[in-house]
């Protein structure tokens, strides 16, 4: 299946060139659906509950088969057969028209809408989720999901699949860019708040991948051998948080094993943990082809296979038939599936397809975005912001900053308008091959500055690239680190001799800035040399824009680290990716690797918790982002009743800016755990010498510890002891809060 998904690609590619030169606007065909308002389960004064049984009631058995399964990769893959109302997405399920229930269209959608180019369209590219996690803006977040459920609708998609919250614990992950960071907390407000604002828009949402799909490598073998307290408070407690906050329609299982079992036939994750413990309401999805069996998986908690119908097709029916998966099991299937289509509101408001001719609508949203997620990680003497007025030549070197900026590959991929900023030639993305969209740096760069000289160079040759550093005033150097699905990085350091760029023109040029394009986090080699470090993740489709407006002070940064830069690899609780050897011995990243575990034996000690337990330095603190201003912190005051923490921040500089004020505790000694907690924040906006009182509420189950022989969280007595401050690192505030039995 893998290997031929990749030669698809090439394939997939001429069907799209195909249908871009025949059919200049494709739009999708969604024949109207009978007039259902007779029906009773239109009665939109019941729940969705009771509408999904007014439905059920009807619906023979064959019907119920034909909404637990679906088609997918439809022109992804060589010969299949494309339903005719398939809205060429990641998926399809036929709806039962005799009963007014209409087909699921779904599309990936993590960071933008893929495939769009196929409809003669394109969506909107967001900066990647982790840039979004960097925002710590829950509002923002909302925003972002909003926009692309309004452009899945336009498109005639009624599901989203996206809400990637893995916990970033292995950072050379290749998904790690379509996920939020490495703190459950965080990770799951924002995915959270995410998915909320997709299905503010009347689609389905999903979350992904359920659990602890933290590496690409052997994805579909791999076992995690984790400890259940722990996960519940790391990995576990980052989807708790996402799937309370949205009640998505879907939680998608992934394809590694988990305990010895396949995340999609694993009772202890969707039936004990999401289903029961969670509340979860909506229905479980397998990742594509990551469904492996039909009762087992039945009875295990799974509810929909995609793509196919090997398991969930003939063979459920077959089971169902003999009892062997009890009849009311695969009517839950239905009802989970059926009153998530009416909660979310795609029965009664079925998405409208429009003809939208503007490929740039949602820039200035992602634009936005992008500049509250740019971290300034380093700005020696004040280089940065660059003064307009007084810059009179800037070298821009590397990573294409002429034409464009990076996105991240794979299933997330996002369409480039006007196609790849590097070859233009319109269509869809191939597979594992970088991406750039038309936002250039340089040209942004040279309109702030129209009297200065600024000129690029394409940084290949070093000895050319630090001799044109030289002749300038001051040398940005792009660098990229070109993450894909399906594949992991072997190190943490820039691929394709970048440190030695960065280290060449550094030596050439001591006003040298480096502006990061990257899918996780990195190694820094160079950073005593350089003057600044701007982290612009994967920016999106107003990347250049907003990279240009953090370099020349337009926008003040304020975002801040969603993620632990570690100094090098052997800091990583995993100096090496499990799998990593096995992997080598493999010809293509396809090729299914023999069984083997990633046995997670740092337990809850993910990233920030992992560097302070082992009294580790990294690079840069989970939490750290500077400002070109400066703020201060006063006035803590804890309401031990009300759990309540009240202190004051000042905005101490001359701009104004917005400080993303941090809450962690430590829990009482007889928790068990040795490092603090990111338990609340705030992002505020403060003009030069505004102060701000600010007030948060620690939520009880943030505080908690899960106690695995009561299978439920247990918030212990004692001593608490509450930070704040700018990062995991600095906490100008400390107090003590006592919780007594
Ligand atoms: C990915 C999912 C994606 C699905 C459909 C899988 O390979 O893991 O994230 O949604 O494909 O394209």
């Amino acid at each position: 299946m893998k290997s031929s998904r990749r030669n698809s690609h090439a394939f997939f590619v001429s069907v799209v060139i195909i249908l871009l030169s025949f059919a200049p606007l494709a739009s999708p065909q969604i024949p109207p659906q009978p007039k259902a308002s007779t029906f009773a389960w239109m009665d939109s004064s019941l729940s969705p509950d009771q509408r999904a049984e007014l439905v059920l009631q009807q619906m023979t058995l064959d019907e119920k088969i034909q909404l637990v399964h679906g088609t997918g990769w439809g022109i992804l893959i060589p010969g299949n057969s494309i339903p005719p109302r398939s809205n060429l997405g990641a998926g399809y399920v036929p709806g039962i028209d005799r009963l007014g229930i209409p087909d699921i269209n779904l599309a990936d959608s993590a960071v933008g809408i893929r495939l769009a180019a196929v409809q003669s369209r394109y969506a909107t590219l967001l900066p990647s989720t982790l840039a979004l996690a960097a925002s710590w803006n829950l509002q923002s977040a909302f925003l972002y999901g909003s926009v692309i459920g309004r452009e899945l609708r336009d498109q005639g998609f009624n599901m989203s699949i996206g809400g990637g919250v893995d916990l970033a614990r292995e950072p050379r992950n290749g998904r790690t860019w379509e996920y939020a960071g490495e703190d459950p907390i965080l990770a799951g407000s924002i995915v959270g708040q995410l998915a909320r604002g997709v299905q503010s828009q009347k689609i389905m949402g999903d979350i992904k991948h359920y659990a602890a799909n933290d590496q690409e490598t052997g994805r579909d073998i791999v076992n995690v051998v984790a400890d259940k307290r722990a996960m519940r408070e790391s990995d576990l407690l980052a989807f708790q948080i996402a799937i309370g906050i949205s009640e998505p329609a879907a939680v998608m299982c992934a394809y590694n094993k988990f305990g010895g079992l396949y995340a999609c036939e694993n009772d202890y994750l969707m039936n004990q943990v999401l289903k029961k413990d969670f509340g979860f309401k909506g229905w479980v999805v397998s990742d594509w082809m990551a469904t492996h069996s039909t009762t087992r998986a039945a009875l295990a908690g799974l509810d929909m296979e995609m793509p196919g119908d090997g398991f969930f097709g003939a063979p459920l029916k077959k089971a169902v038939e003999s009892g062997e998966v009890p009849l009311a099991r695969l009517n839950d299937m239905v009802h989970r599936i059926l009153r998530s289509m009416f909660a979310a509101g795609v029965i009664d408001y079925p998405p409208m397809p429009r003809r939208v001719t503007d490929p740039f609508r949602g820039l200035e949203d992602a634009q936005q975005i992008a500049e509250e997620s740019i971290v300034l990680l380093k700005n020696a003497e004040g280089l940065l912001p660059l003064s307009v007025a007084r810059v009179k030549s800037i070298a821009v070197i590397g990573s294409h900053a002429d034409v464009g900026v990076l996105s991240g590959g794979g299933s997330a991929q996002v369409d480039a308008p006007g196609g790849n900023a590097l070859d233009h030639k319109p269509g869809t993305a191939a597979w594992d091959n970088p991406l750039y969209f038309p936002s250039s740096p340089l040209k942004y760069i040279r309109k702030k500055t129209p009297d200065a000289k600024v000129e690029y160079n394409d940084g290949k040759d070093l000895a050319a690239a630090a001799a044109f550093a030289k002749s300038a005033e001051v040398a940005i150097v792009f660098v990229n680190q070109y993450m894909c699905e399906g594949r992991d990085f072997e190190t943490l350091s820039l691929p394709d001799h970048q440190d030695a760029l960065v280290q060449a023109v550094a030596a050439a040029n001591p006003r040298t800035i480096v502006v990061l394009e990257t899918g996780s986090t990195i190694s820094m080699p160079w950073l005593p040399e350089v003057k600044g470090v701007l982290a612009a993740w994967y920016p999106g489709i107003g990347g250049a824009q907003a990279i240009a407006n953090i370099l020349f002070g337009d926008v003040n940064p304020s975002a801040k680290l969603p993620i632990t830069f570690a100094r090098n690899e052997k800091d990583l609780p995993h100096p090496q990716i499990a799998g990593i050897e096995l992997r080598r011995k493999v010809k293509s990243q396809w090729d299914r690797l023999p069984p083997f575990d990633v046995n997670y034996d740092e337990g809850v000690k993910v990233g920030y918790k992992w560097f302070e337990a082992e009294k580790k330095q990294p690079l840069f603190p989970f939490g750290f982002g500077l400002s070109y201003t400066a703020y201060s912190y006063s006035k803590l005051k804890i309401d031990e009743k009300q759990r309540q923490v009240t202190f004051a921040v000042k905005n101490t500089g001359a701009r104004a800016g917005a400080e993303i004020a941090q809450v962690y505790v430590q829990l009482p000694a007889a928790a068990g755990e040795p490092f603090k907690r990111l338990v609340a924040w705030e992002r505020v906006p403060l003009a030069p010498g505004e102060s701000k009182t600010v007030t948060l509420s620690l939520t009880p189950l943030y505080l908690s510890i899960f106690d695995d022989k009561k299978n439920d969280w247990s918030l212990i007595p004692g001593e608490y002891k509450i930070h704040v401050g700018p990062s995991s690192q600095e906490a100008p505030l400390s107090a003590s809060l006592h919780i007594h039995e």
